[in-house]
């Protein structure tokens, strides 16, 4: 029997369990190590050359443990420092932007898109020049807001209370006034609010973790895989660099069920792998 395969999947904090909720329930046979770099969270309001230094620790990490495929769960990562975890895998790279960009396009009968994320991932242009790049400046709009307090309510578990549809209308009102038909909830939180956005927004939404999970479903080639496990006992090694708090409730929150107690990790000891 060949060895399992092995992903590392890494995200800012705890948000990168709604993209692993994804990949564990489609490939449950893979063995997963979740990197979650709780003490920083959170990335969406920094630098882009802070994102990518955390993100070349995270990759360097996962790369000493000789994982298969890299998959950055998180928004900000793919958006601002993709290349450089490219740079550093020596493995395949799954980034949240390209899958979810291509599921927009498909689904979209206007071709008139809007894009949701953090502060650092609206500012990238990320998912509009990718958006740009498949469908075409000419036949492609492209309306993007980003909305960092979705980010506070989900974690709080605010996911259908007044205050939330409220914030949600207010930051939706120049993605609906712009007559799109298609939302990508370009941050790994939004998902978790989809219902409360779909009340708001009678539009399609495309959650970027399960795109980015049917493209590792692809380069893997293994639909036909006997799915002997079940999410819930899929083989997950999880690695936090603090243990905030409310983290058992929060990651219950966006993986559906409970984590074990995490490894504890100092990403500030590693020294990222220069990517020239
Ligand atoms: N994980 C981040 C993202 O998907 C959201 C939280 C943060 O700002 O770090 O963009």
């Amino acid at each position: 029997m060949s060895a399992p395969i092995r992903i590392g999947v890494f995200d800012s904090g705890v948000g990168g369990l709604s993209v692993l909720r994804h990949l564990i329930t489609e490939l449950p046979h893979v063995q997963y190590i979740y990197v979650g770099d709780t003490a920083r969270v959170p990335y969406g309001n920094k630098s882009v050359a802070t994102i990518a230094h955390y993100a070349a620790q995270s990759a360097t990490f996962l790369r000493s443990k000789g994982v298969d495929m890299i998959v950055v769960a998180c928004n900000t990562v793919s958006a601002a420092a993709l290349d450089i975890v490219e740079a550093i895998a020596e493995v395949p790279v799954v980034g949240m932007i390209q899958p979810a960009a291509r599921a927009a396009l498909e689904r979209s009968p206007s071709k008139r898109i809007g894009v949701i994320g953090t502060r650092a991932t609206i500012e990238s242009d990320a998912y509009a020049l990718a958006l740009y790049a498949h469908g075409g400046t000419e036949n492609v709009t492209v309306v993007q807001h980003a909305c960092p307090l979705l980010v506070a309510l989900a974690e709080e578990g605010w996911l259908a209370h007044p205050a939330t549809l409220a914030i949600i209308e207010e930051y939706l009102r120049p993605l609906l006034d712009q007559a799109v038909d298609t939302i990508i909830l370009g941050c790994t939180h939004f998902p978790l609010l989809a219902e409360a956005i779909e009340q708001v927004a009678p539009v399609a939404l495309i959650d970027p973790g399960y795109w980015a999970t049917r493209h590792v479903k692809r380069l893997l080639g293994e639909q036909s895989l006997p799915q002997q496990r079940s999410p819930r006992t899929a083989r997950v090694e999880y690695y936090v660099t603090d243990v905030p708090t409310n983290f058992a409730a929060v990651a219950r929150q966006f993986l559906g069920f409970e984590i074990g107690q995490p490894h504890r990790l100092s990403l500030e000891e590693i020294v990222p792998i220069s990517a020239e």
